[in-house]
């Protein structure tokens, strides 16, 4: 299960309703710059590091190797979960290879974005980039270097001579005392590595005993590295291919994409988005959606849905089914539209290019479409949709190229109407409601 555009699909709400097929929720990539919701009952819980799947007591919850781990983070968050009685620590099981998010790394990310001013990417200033950055330049402190505290602190003093002088001399912020990172660390160890395992291996385990397991994707495909709106992005693969590197599962053992979707279009940081909406339009849909950061409480910018993204979004990881979330959101406009293509100073183009450069470039073409008055706020059966907001649900699959096989109507867990169930037509105690006229 990935996010298809630009982060804050409503990914945390669907891991947490798909959970009840699975055995585990395994995170692949990204870190606590992710913030996954989940409204159970009414009760809203924002998860960040763990995954979704925890609200489920018998569920065993995954971090992979592709994660960047920040112990603190990491620890008041589970400490918060357990303050309001799930049991967090005997169900989460921690890759040794994940690379370590440490004090430098934030101090780097936030000063480097100081220093970028107006040019800034709008990161969330949690250490993401920098953690990877190590983790690449083979650098990295991982989980498994606080078995030996010895090796820790001289791995500490090199990696930190490093960054304490960019910060220092070329940032002009304070450095970070090696001896502070070590002994903190040091206290923190025993309780992360209870939770420390061999992932692949667990994996591989549990798909020797045929259960199924779901890969919750943090971000959006248009965040991804490689991917997206270069360099506005965030610094992981975000696609669904990144499952298997940063879990450590073969290819083979993916069977099933679900791409989340929103309704319309967000985004959170700066960088190009076509179809954003900087009138009353957006405005509306930002307070209709409470499109604010789960994470950071920024204002994420609003505009249509842009079917030109998507394509690309269905050609890099593989879509098998979409879920397209907040569709009560768009409840009550007079008229929708969608973006099927942009004129650019080459042509028309109908996929996103890449970089940011170019998306900058794009101007969206629409196709606009009647709204519908009638409420679809926690439908949970396609037959009850309006037929406008059917229509709409239809031609966005049509011009995306990709089957509809959820659809969300609110942020509860069970707002939800299901089409194509992702493990199967599995008794799910929601709506299997399947229209005969819905392609
Ligand atoms: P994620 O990062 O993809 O998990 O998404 P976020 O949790 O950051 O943002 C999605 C927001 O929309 C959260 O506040 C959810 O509770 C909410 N949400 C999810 N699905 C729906 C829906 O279908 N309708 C409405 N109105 N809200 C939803
Ligand atoms: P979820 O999982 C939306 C954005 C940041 C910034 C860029 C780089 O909740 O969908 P980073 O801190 O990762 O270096 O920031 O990526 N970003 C997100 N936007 N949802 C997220 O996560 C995001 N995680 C990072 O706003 O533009
Ligand atoms: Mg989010």
């Amino acid at each position: 299960m990935i996010g298809t555009q630009w982060g804050d699909e409503g990914k945390g709400k669907i891991v947490d309703w798909l959970t009840e097929q699975v055995s585990g929720v395994v995170r692949f990539q990204g870190g606590h710059n992710a913030g996954h919701t989940l409204v159970v009952n009414g009760k809203k819980t924002i998860l960040r590091l763990i995954p979704s799947g925890i609200l489920h007591p018998k569920v065993t919850c995954y971090i992979g190797n592709g994660v960047v781990l920040s112990p603190s983070a990491l620890l008041s968050e589970i400490d918060e979960l357990q303050a309001g009685g799930v049991d967090v620590e005997s169900r989460l099981k921690i890759s040794l290879a994940c690379p370590l998010i440490l004090p430098y790394h934030v101090a780097l990310d936030q000063a480097r974005e100081a220093a970028k001013g107006d040019a800034k990417i709008g990161t969330t200033g949690r250490g993401i980039g920098p953690a990877y950055e190590d983790k690449v330049a083979r650098r990295a402190i991982r989980l498994l270097d606080l078995t030996q505290p010895s090796g820790l602190k001289a791995k500490l003093a090199d990696a930190m001579a490093l960054h304490n002088f960019v910060l220092e001399h070329h940032l002009k912020a304070s450095p970070i005392s090696v001896d502070q990172v070590y002994q903190d660390l040091m206290a923190m160890a025993p309780r992360l590595l209870k939770m420390s395992a061999d992932v692949p291996q667990l994996l591989y385990e549990v798909g020797q005993r045929g259960e199924n397991l779901l890969f919750e994707g943090a971000q959006g495909s248009l965040l991804d590295i490689d991917h997206g709106t270069y360099p506005y992005v965030t610094s992981s693969n975000c696609v669904a291919g990144a499952a298997g590197a940063g879990a450590g599962v073969g290819p083979s053992k993916l069977h099933y994409v679900l791409g989340i979707t929103k309704a319309y279009a967000t985004r959170v940081g700066s960088g190009p988005f076509p179809t954003e909406q900087v009138n009353e339009i957006g405005q509306g849909l930002a307070k209709r959606g409470n499109e604010f950061g789960s994470v950071t409480g920024r204002p994420r910018r609003c505009g249509w849905f842009d079917a030109a993204a998507l394509r690309r979004s269905m050609q890099i990881n593989g879509v098998s089914g979409l879920c397209i979330t907040k569709l009560d959101v768009m409840d009550g406009m007079s008229e929708v539209k969608l973006g099927v293509g942009y004129d650019t100073p080459a042509g028309r183009c109908d996929v996103l290019p890449f970089g940011a450069d170019a998306v900058a470039q794009c101007t969206p073409i629409y196709e606009t479409m009647p709204g519908w008055s009638g409420s679809t706020q926690g439908v949970r059966q396609w037959a009850d949709l309006p037929p406008q907001a059917q229509r709409y649900l239809n031609r966005l699959s049509e011009v995306v190229g990709a089957p509809i096989a959820m659809v969300s109507t609110g942020a509860d867990r069970d707002d939800t109407i299901l089409l194509d169930h992702p493990f199967g037509n599995q008794a799910t105690g929601v709506g299997l409601a399947r229209a005969p006229d819905r392609r």
